[in-house]
């Protein structure tokens, strides 16, 4: 075997964000940055002897090259086996799956989730620990760690790995195991969902769907699942070919960055269902005719009808939302007597109430939902999800809704991103708001009452683990919110995201548009942060 052991220095930044380390692909190629990363998780594993790793990307540009460096290195460093994605695709629930399924060390995801691919795009690594999910803060702070001191790293000197045919090959003493990168999810949402009433439903000539996989990841899954498994039409799934710069477009699910399928669904004729998915497969957008479910709203339906859907007929042990989701779900936590955790804005913080049997059903305002059937939130399972209610409801998205609506009110809510504002004006920002909330409970800003005002820190219930300044939320007496944070996933400059919320319970004032009806939060946020002045912008980048 040929292994060589290459000298190399310590890159500063690779301090993982939200989810991985997120870089541009040019700051990616530099020599030696993607080898430290991965020698760095490598190191943290601690003994690959004898392990086995899952390893696959969502297609962006690199995804090829960076899979055949770290296959050498796996060898190199001495993994009995990784089952690497076939053509390197693996989505990221996918790759959850994989890792639960052969209890796997864990795994290695390459992507930027929904930011943009291409030469000049993003590219990024996430690592999952043996419990499928993203590796948690003690994790990815002892990766960090190594990577400010690592001198080293090991690479095998051989040929590349064929990863266009399934299939076992070996690189070293490493087995490499091309493996099909839909199978065993596609088995593990097929125990979940009622597929013959899904496909009852997709064979009606009154009901299309669409979906529009962005020429991003889920496009294999979705052309397998929906199409071929539950016989919906060809051409039911859009852009399904994954693309290295995802077609030129921002692969997000959301109402600016998938305005095809926004446009089909609010026009002429349009289908019954639409959705999408990101990147790297695990977002989910819902669209009824003329129709947009919030993210909050969906998590908030999913958790109300759960006990339609086979894999959850018997109830739910809980539900968790990250802080800045709106509380659509905590009114059907209440209703339903389950418990209701709320933790900060990231995936990982989910993993260890899913572990302890506390929680089933998680979701985030970012378009993201998922349960405990993998670690990783996933888009095309909340697809099934709806689709399974649809089909056992019979009603359309927009009736569904507006019925969840009357029983628990409605929560409005809006997220505003400004997105590139210069780092330091941002800090300064969230620093004046840091230093301004201690003194704000108790006050009246316009017609609202000042109830709480904090930097948000959450105490992990399981392992008791601490992490503060999540976010400076306002809490107003009538149960209004806003909240203001920064990205912890953008790779330009800095993003604010201010989340905005109010309850309606009444049913005569649920139809209002959100950015009217949440209209004097927004114009207090501004004042309290003064966001317009300190980022020069009049108005966000980006409504959700
Ligand atoms: C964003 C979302 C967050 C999500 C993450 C990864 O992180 O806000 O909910 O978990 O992407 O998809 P942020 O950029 O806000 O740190
Ligand atoms: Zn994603």
């Amino acid at each position: 075997m040929d292994i060589r052991i290459v000298s190399t220095q310590p890159f500063p930044d690779q301090k993982p964000g939200t989810s991985g380390l997120r870089k541009s692909v040019p700051i990616f190629q530099t020599p030696h940055y993607l080898e430290n990363f991965v020698q760095s998780i490598f190191d943290t594993i601690g003994n690959p002897a004898g392990q086995t790793l899952v390893l696959g990307g969502d297609g962006r540009y690199y995804n090829r090259e960076a899979i055949q460096i770290i296959l050498k290195m796996a060898a190199a460093n001495g993994f009995a086996r990784v089952k690497v994605g076939y053509g390197g695709i693996l989505s990221t629930p996918a790759t959850s799956c994989v890792i639960r399924k052969y209890k796997t060390v864990g795994g290695i995801i390459l992507s930027a989730s929904h930011n943009p691919g291409g030469p000049t795009g993003d590219f990024g690594v996430k690592f999952n620990t043996d419990n499928g999910g993203p590796a948690p803060e003690k994790v990815t702070e002892a990766i960090y760690a190594r990577s400010k001191e690592i001198r080293e790293y090991k690479i095998l000197d051989a040929a590349d790995i064929d990863l266009d045919h399934l299939g076992e090959s070996r690189l070293g003493n490493t087995v490499i195991e091309v493996i099909d990168s839909v199978q065993d999810y596609a088995a593990l949402l097929e125990t979940l969902f009622d597929f013959d009433r899904i496909q009852q439903l997709l064979s009606r000539s009154d009901f299309r769907m669409c979906f529009d996989a962005m020429h991003a990841v889920t496009g294999p899954y979705a052309h397998a699942l929906l199409e071929r498994r539950l016989g919906a039409p060809a051409g039911t799934v859009h852009n399904g070919t994954p693309l290295p710069d995802f077609g030129g477009s921002h692969p997000d699910p959301n109402l600016v960055y998938a305005h095809d399928l926004v446009e089909i669904l609010f026009g002429e004729n349009a289908p019954a269902f639409g959705a999408a998915s990101d990147g790297d497969g695990d977002r989910n957008m819902i669209l009824g005719n003329h129709f947009f479910v919030t993210p909050s709203d969906s998590l908030a339906i999913l958790a109300a009808n759960a006990t339609l859907v086979p894999g959850y007929r018997d109830g739910l042990a809980g539900v968790a939302r990250s802080m800045p989701t709106s509380q659509a779900v905590d009114r059907v936590a209440a209703k339903l007597g389950l418990d209701c955790y709320e933790t900060p804005t990231g995936w990982k913080f989910f993993g260890n109430l899913m572990d302890a049997g506390k929680v089933t059903l998680c979701g985030e305002e970012s378009f993201g939902t998922g349960s405990n059937h993998v670690r990783e939130k996933d888009g095309l399972w909340a697809v099934l999800f709806w689709l399974n209610i649809l089909a056992v409801r019979q009603q359309s998205v927009a009736d569904i809704v507006r019925e969840h609506w009357q029983t628990y009110g409605r929560n409005y809510y809006s997220r505003h991103d400004y997105e590139g504002i210069d780092s330091d004006r941002a800090n300064t920002l969230i620093t004046n708001l840091r230093a301004k909330v201690g003194h704000l409970a108790g006050q009246s800003l316009g017609r609202y009452q000042v109830e709480y005002a904090d930097d948000f820190s959450y105490t992990d219930p399981i392992d008791g683990s601490v992490s503060t300044q999540q976010g400076v939320r306002l809490g107003f007496s009538d149960g209004s919110r806003m909240v203001f944070r920064l990205s912890g996933t953008g790779t330009q400059g800095a993003t604010l995201r201010l989340y905005l919320e109010s309850y309606e319970p009444d049913p005569h004032k649920q139809d209002r548009d959100p950015q009217v009806a949440l209209a004097d939060l927004i114009a207090i946020a501004d004042e309290v942060a003064q966001i317009r002045s300190l980022t020069g912008m009049d108005k966000p980048t980006v409504i959700t």
